[in-house]
Parts: structure tokens; C-alpha cells; sequence
């Protein structure tokens, strides 16, 4: 309910929602968490930020995404833009249509967030520079951590 009321999920549409709510379509690969009770006794978080999600991994609840209250500030404990990217071969790695059209919707929302700020490069030069079309991405192969790495000198 708290997520049909943000700002990351409003534009969801309803069957997408629920299929987060049901299925199991987020790849969480992390060690560290924040359980809704510590967040809860940390009056400062709490007022800072609203919690959206939690997910539970079998053994403990945790807080899977958060957005500020008054802030353009967001954060997932999980990972929208592995889905239709990342194909190493791994427990929680899924590629299914609804957790591609997941990937789609979050990285729509923060482009819109992006594209409100007015920053731009002084000139067309040092904007084709930054561009990432400058690097080529390297096969790691498909046992590595990421099969694809950026590498920057
Ligand atoms: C999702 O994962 C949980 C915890 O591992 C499991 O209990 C549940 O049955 C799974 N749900 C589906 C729809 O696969
Ligand atoms: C809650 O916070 C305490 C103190 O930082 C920590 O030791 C504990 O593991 C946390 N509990 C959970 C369930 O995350």
C-alpha cells in the first residue's frame, strides 16, 4: 500500500505491482540488511524515509526499498537492473517478462527523476567524451561476477 502511494511505484501498472508482491522476480544479493523494527526505533530514518517493500529470504524480513519523504532519494536492496542484463547463472537470477518489465518501469522512473535536473555539459565536445559509447565492454565469461565489465583507465 505504501508503494502504490510512492513516487517509484505510482506509475506501475496494477498486474506489475502485484506480481512483486507475489512472485518471487527481484535478484537480492546482498549480506547486510535493515530490518523494520531497527529502522523503526531510528526516529531520524524514520522520518527521513518511507518504506516501500520488504522481502524475506527465508530466514528474516528486511527492508527492500525506500524512498525519502521530502527528498528525491531512493534506495533498493535489490536489483532492478540485473533482470534483463545480467545472465550469469545463479540461485535468484531471473530473466522472466515480469521481472524484465520491472527493470523497465524503475529505470524509467529514475530517468524521469534524472532528466529534472538541469545539469548539462558545456559543450557537445566533453559531452561525446563522457560518453559510454567510448568503451567497449569485456566478456568475462560466464562464471565470473558480472559476464560483462566496463573498464576504465
Ligand atoms: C518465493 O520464495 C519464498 C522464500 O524462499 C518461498 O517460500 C516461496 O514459495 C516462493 N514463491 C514462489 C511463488 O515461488
Ligand atoms: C538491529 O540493530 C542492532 C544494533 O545495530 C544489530 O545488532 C541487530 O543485528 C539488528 N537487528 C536486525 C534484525 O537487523
Amino acid at each position: 500500500l505504501a508503494a502504490q502511494s510512492s513516487r517509484l511505484f505510482q506509475s506501475f501498472p496494477k498486474d506489475l505491482l502485484q506480481s512483486l508482491a507475489v512472485e518471487n522476480i527481484t535478484g537480492n544479493f546482498h549480506t547486510w540488511s535493515l530490518s523494520l523494527q531497527n529502522y523503526s526505533r531510528n526516529a531520524k530514518l524514520k522520518r527521513f524515509y518511507k518504506v516501500l517493500s520488504t522481502n524475506n529470504d527465508g530466514k528474516k524480513e528486511f527492508i527492500s526499498t525506500m524512498e525519502a519523504h521530502r527528498y528525491p532519494f531512493y534506495a533498493v536492496q535489490w536489483h532492478p537492473e540485473k533482470a534483463p542484463f545480467e545472465w550469469v547463472d545463479k540461485p535468484g537470477m531471473t530473466h522472466s517478462p515480469t521481472a524484465i518489465r520491472v527493470s523497465f518501469y524503475t529505470s524509467s522512473f529514475f530517468i524521469s527523476e534524472a532528466m529534472k535536473n538541469r545539469h548539462h555539459f558545456p559543450s557537445l565536445v566533453e559531452e561525446e567524451r563522457a560518453l559510454i559509447y567510448n568503451f567497449s565492454p569485456v566478456f568475462r565469461g560466464m562464471n565470473s561476477i558480472f559476464i560483462q565489465n566496463y573498464y576504465f583507465d
